[in-house]
C-alpha cells in the first residue's frame, strides 16, 4: 500500500474534500443535490485518512512522533468540523463557532503539513 503515502494523493484528497463541503453548503438545504454531494464528499474523507494514515505511518521514521500526532488529530477535527456544520446547517442551528474552529484547524494542519519533512517542507 506504499502508494497510498503520496503528498500529491494528500493533497488532492483534501483540496476535493473541501471544494466538496462548500458546494454543499451553497447547495439549497434539503436538496437532493446537497445530500448527493455529502456522500461524495464522505468518500473522500475516506481518502483523506487512508493517504493521512499511510503518510503517518512513514513520516515515523523521523522521530516527530508528537508533531506527527497533532497534524493527524488536526486533519481528523477539520473532517469533525465540517460534519458538524452540516449536520446544523439542516437543523437550522447556528455553525458560527464551527466555522470559526475549521478555519483555526485548517490552518494548524496545513502549516503543520508544509513543515513535516514528507512532501513540500517550504515552512521547514
Ligand atoms: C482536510 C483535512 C486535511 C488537510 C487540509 C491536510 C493538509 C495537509 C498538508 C497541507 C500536508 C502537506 C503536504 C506536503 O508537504 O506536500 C499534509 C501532509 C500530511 N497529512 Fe494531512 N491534511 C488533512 C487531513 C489529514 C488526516 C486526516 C491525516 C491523518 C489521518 C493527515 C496526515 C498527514 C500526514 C502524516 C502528512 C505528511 C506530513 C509531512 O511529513 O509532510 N492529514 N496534510
Amino acid at each position: 500500500m506504499d502508494f497510498l503515502a503520496s503528498t500529491h494523493l494528500h493533497i488532492t484528497s483534501w483540496v476535493v474534500g473541501i471544494i466538496l463541503f462548500f458546494v454543499a453548503v451553497l447547495l439549497v438545504n434539503g436538496s437532493k443535490g446537497q445530500k448527493i454531494t455529502q456522500m461524495v464528499l464522505r468518500l473522500f474523507y475516506v481518502f483523506i485518512i487512508l493517504t493521512g494514515v499511510a503518510l503517518f505511518i512513514t513520516g515515523m521514521d523521523f522521530d516527530m512522533g508528537m508533531l506527527y500526532g497533532f497534524k493527524l488529530l488536526g486533519g481528523i477535527v477539520i473532517i469533525g468540523m465540517m460534519e458538524m456544520i452540516l449536520a446544523r446547517m439542516k437543523k437550522q442551528k447556528p455553525t458560527t463557532m464551527f466555522w470559526v474552529l475549521l478555519f483555526v484547524f485548517l490552518f494548524i494542519t496545513m502549516f503543520l503539513g508544509f513543515k513535516l519533512p514528507l512532501g513540500s517542507s517550504f515552512l521547514a
